[in-house]
C-alpha cells in the first residue's frame, strides 16, 4: 500500500509554524518584489514530469509565503476577515487528513452529527429559535442566498406556485426591500434567484446606516424584505422589532444580513442592539470573520425547515428518504467539505464566555481605536457601538494619501471606503490575536502617515 511520508506533514507544521511565530513583527502587507516574484514563478506552464511533495511544499513555502498578506496576524483591519483560532486551525488540519465530504450520513457519520451539534449550539448562542433547519456554506454570500431561496420558496408556495419546478417564468411578482445600506452580495443573492438587483426597493437609513422604522413603505403584498445586523462600515444594526411588526402585518419574510453583526447576538453586552432578531424568518452569519475559523466558512438559519429542505433537497436512487438530518437536504452544495468541524473545536475551546470575551474584546479595541484618532484631532464618522470604526483625515487626496502610506509602512492594514458620502478609511477589529498593544502600535503608525 502507498503511504504518506510521515516527515511531509511535520515539515509543513514547521513551516506553517514559522509563518505563524514570524507574524506579529513581518509588515503586514507582502513586499512588491515578492509578489513580483510569485507572479513570475507561478506563471510558468504546467511542467511536464512529477515533483516530489517535500519540494512541491517547499517551493509554495518560499514562493507563495512571502507574497501572502498577514491577515491571520494581529493588526490586519481590513474586510473584517478574523484570524483562525488555534484548536479551529489545528482542528482543520485534523479534518483535512480524515478528507470527508459533509454531504451525508453515509458519507460521514462524524462530518453530520458534528454540523447538528453545532447548529444548535449556534441557536443557544445567538438565540434564535430553537426549530430553525441550518445550512454550512462557504460564507455570508452563499447563506444570504439559502436565506433568500427559502424566502422565494415560502412566499411562491403560499401563492400556489413551486419557484423550483417551475421556475419563474409566470410566477406571482415577489415585492422585494432591502435596506439602502445591505451589503452589495444580498443584491447580488436576489439576482441570481431572479428575483432582480434593480427591481429592489431601497428602504432608507439613518445616519448610522440602520434602517429607518419612520420611513418603512407600506407593504400591500408579502414581500421579502433584507435587513441588517452589522453595517459593513459602521458597525450598526437595523431596528429588528419594528422591522417584525412590520413584517408580519403583511406576511411578510424578514432577513438578516449578519455576517459580523448576528455575533453581537452572542454577547449580553451587546445583545440590546440586535434586540428583536430573533423574530426574523431566516438569517445569515460567517464563521469565519468573527468567530476565527479559517475560510470558508458561513453559516444560513432558517425558522421555516421546510421551507428550506423543499428548496435545497432532491432525490437520488441512492441517496436515503428517511433517517437523521442529512446536511446535503439543506445545502445548496451536494459534495463538500466539513467546515462544521473547525466551527466546533472554535465553540469547543472557547465555550460562551470565551465567544463573549472575544467579540467584546475586539469592540474594546474599536473603542481604544476611536478615542486615540479623536484625541489626536481626527474625525470619527461612526457612532462605534461594535467592532468597526470610521475615520476621516480630510479630503478625498488626503484620505488616499494616509492610507496609501499606512499601506506601505506595514505596521497595520486598513482600506479605504466611503461613509455617507465622505472618504474615509475603514477599521474592524475582528482577530482573537489583536491585543491592546497592537491597537497602540497601529495607531502610532496610523497618526504619524496622518500628521504627513
Ligand atoms: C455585512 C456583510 N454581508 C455579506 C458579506 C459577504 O460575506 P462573504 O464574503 O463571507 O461571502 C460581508 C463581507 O464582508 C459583509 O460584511
Amino acid at each position: 500500500m502507498r503511504r504518506l511520508d510521515p516527515a511531509l506533514l511535520l515539515d509543513a507544521t514547521q513551516r506553517a509554524q514559522r509563518y505563524i511565530d514570524a507574524l506579529p513583527e513581518r509588515s503586514v502587507p507582502p513586499d512588491a518584489p515578492a509578489v513580483a516574484r510569485l507572479a513570475q514563478w507561478v506563471g510558468r506552464p504546467l511542467p511536464d514530469g512529477p515533483l516530489p511533495p517535500e519540494q512541491v511544499l517547499a517551493e509554495l513555502d518560499e514562493f507563495a509565503g512571502p507574497a501572502t498578506m498577514a491577515s491571520a496576524g494581529p493588526r490586519f483591519f481590513g474586510f473584517v476577515v478574523g484570524g483562525a483560532l488555534p484548536a479551529s486551525l489545528a482542528a482543520s488540519w485534523l479534518a483535512n487528513a480524515w478528507d470527508q465530504n459533509a454531504f451525508m450520513h453515509a458519507s460521514s457519520p462524524a462530518a453530520a452529527l458534528i454540523e447538528q451539534t453545532v447548529l444548535g449550539w449556534s441557536l443557544d448562542l445567538f438565540d434564535l429559535p430553537r426549530e430553525c433547519a441550518g445550512a454550512f456554506t462557504t460564507g455570508a454570500t452563499l447563506a444570504n442566498l439559502t436565506g433568500l431561496a427559502a424566502a422565494r420558496h415560502a412566499l411562491l408556495e403560499r401563492a400556489g406556485w413551486s419557484a423550483e419546478e417551475r421556475g419563474l417564468f409566470g410566477a406571482p411578482e415577489i415585492p422585494v426591500f432591502a435596506s439602502e445600506e445591505s451589503h452589495p452580495t444580498v443584491r447580488k443573492a436576489l439576482g441570481v434567484l431572479g428575483l432582480g438587483r434593480a427591481r429592489v426597493t431601497s428602504v432608507a437609513t439613518d445616519d448610522q446606516g440602520r434602517i429607518r422604522a419612520d420611513a418603512l413603505p407600506r407593504l400591500t403584498a408579502p414581500s421579502i424584505v433584507c435587513s441588517q445586523a452589522g453595517n459593513v462600515n459602521g458597525g450598526a444594526s437595523d431596528p429588528f422589532d419594528a422591522l417584525a411588526d412590520w413584517c408580519s402585518a403583511s406576511g411578510s419574510w424578514l432577513h438578516v444580513d449578519g455576517a459580523f453583526g448576528l455575533w453581537a447576538a452572542a454577547t449580553p453586552s451587546l445583545r440590546d442592539q440586535v434586540s428583536g432578531i430573533e423574530r426574523a424568518d431566516s438569517w445569515a452569519t460567517d464563521a469565519h470573520k468573527w468567530l476565527n475559523v479559517p475560510y470558508d466558512s458561513g453559516i444560513a438559519f432558517v425558522k421555516d425547515a421546510n421551507a428550506l429542505r423543499e428548496t435545497m433537497s432532491f432525490d437520488a436512487a441512492y441517496l436515503p428518504v428517511d433517517g437523521p438530518r442529512e446536511p446535503f437536504h439543506y445545502s445548496i452544495e451536494a459534495s463538500r467539505r466539513a467546515r462544521g468541524i473547525e466551527i466546533w473545536a472554535a465553540l469547543r475551546s472557547l465555550g460562551r464566555s470565551g465567544v463573549e470575551a472575544l467579540i467584546d474584546g475586539c469592540c474594546r479595541h474599536a473603542r481604544r481605536f476611536a478615542a486615540g484618532f479623536e484625541a489626536a484631532g481626527f474625525s470619527v464618522l461612526n457612532d462605534v457601538v461594535l467592532n468597526q470604526v470610521v475615520v476621516s483625515f480630510g479630503d478625498e487626496a488626503e484620505n488616499t494619501r494616509v492610507i496609501a502610506e499606512v499601506q506601505r509602512e506595514g505596521v497595520c492594514w486598513c482600506g479605504p471606503t466611503r461613509w455617507r458620502g465622505q472618504p474615509a478609511m475603514r477599521i474592524s477589529v475582528s482577530s482573537w490575536a489583536t491585543e491592546e498593544e497592537d491597537v497602540d502600535r497601529s495607531l502610532a503608525s496610523i497618526l504619524r502617515c496622518a500628521r504627513g
